[in-house]
């Protein structure tokens, strides 16, 4: 498969459409909850970060789309925008079905260069998604929530990890149209991306801790962080890129750098001797 070839780009449109679920947020097998499971996913202090993002995702991706002329690309982006709405939905349904703290805030302006807001929203759901499956995995075993409710978060994590495939595919494809296909140069347009990803994360994690993060720690959130360690994300992270990832098209490109980095921490971590027992005087 030639990346930037119109055979490439046949695939990566075809193969979102064909991998598409259609559903509505409502008809998801979403679980009772009792006493206990309520106030811990209330006090997740983040429903209303996710659900402002979502609606960001199906504005940037909406906007997008209507620049792009060549119709197969269209309609995948199309598409693609309109998950992020149901995305937006499915959470809008969560917060009412279980009562939780999160409000309609309202959508700052998009930037006039809609290609740069799209570049950028895609890195930064490579980076999101990278780490999501291992907290999310980490949350799952944990038995924070009812495993009926990560059943209906995985649906979401499914598509997400599409999205991350097609917009690799999506972004190797416009390189090599742009004259910068060549891999020392991509790897240097990803790493700069990625940077400007982390700073978005870490703001949005120092503004999430700043405004809830007691409550989360009061209320049993201590089974899932308990279990918590550096070394065990990126392992979780790394296990699950590779299980989610073996889904799709062999023939498809997959984000690379931040795998790769990863195993290179990891690797150092093994490497790490661990805390020893201070010496006994004797
Ligand atoms: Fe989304
Ligand atoms: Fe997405």
């Amino acid at each position: 498969m030639k990346i930037g070839s119109e055979a490439h780009k046949e695939l990566f449109c075809r193969h979102f459409k064909a991998t598409h679920r259609p559903f509505e947020p409502a008809d998801l097998p979403w679980p009772e909850l009792d006493e206990g499971g309520l106030a811990r996913l209330r006090a997740v202090p983040f429903w209303q970060e996710v659900f402002h993002t979502e609606r960001r995702a199906g504005a940037i991706v909406e906007a997008f789309a209507k620049t792009v002329d060549d119709p197969l690309l269209r309609a995948a982006i199309d598409l693609q925008g309109y998950e992020e709405e149901r995305h937006a939905r499915l959470i809008r349904f969560m917060i009412d079905r279980y009562g939780l703290a999160a409000s309609e805030q309202p959508l700052e302006k998009l930037p006039d260069d809609v290609v740069t807001a799209f570049v950028d929203f895609g890195y930064g759901e490579c980076l999101d998604a990278f780490l999501g499956f291992g907290v999310f995995k980490i949350a799952r075993q944990s038995r924070f929530l009812p495993d009926a409710l990560f059943s209906v978060f995985d649906v979401l994590m499914y598509e997400e990890t599409r999205h991350i495939v097609f917009f690799v595919n999506w972004m190797a494809y416009n390189e090599v149209r742009w004259g910068r296909g060549a891999m020392p140069l991509r790897a240097l347009t990803s790493l700069r991306y990625y940077a400007r990803a982390l700073r978005r994360l870490i703001g949005t994690v120092r503004r999430g801790a700043d405004s809830d993060g007691t409550n989360f720690s009061a209320t049993q959130a201590d089974v899932f962080l308990n279990d918590f360690s550096v070394k065990r994300l990126v392992g979780e992270c790394l296990a699950e890129n590779t299980r989610r990832m073996s889904e799709f098209d062999r023939d498809l490109l997959r984000p690379r750098l931040l795998p790769a980095v990863g195993r290179i921490a990891f690797s150092a971590m093994r490497l790490w001797p661990g805390r020893r027992p201070s010496p006994q005087p004797v």
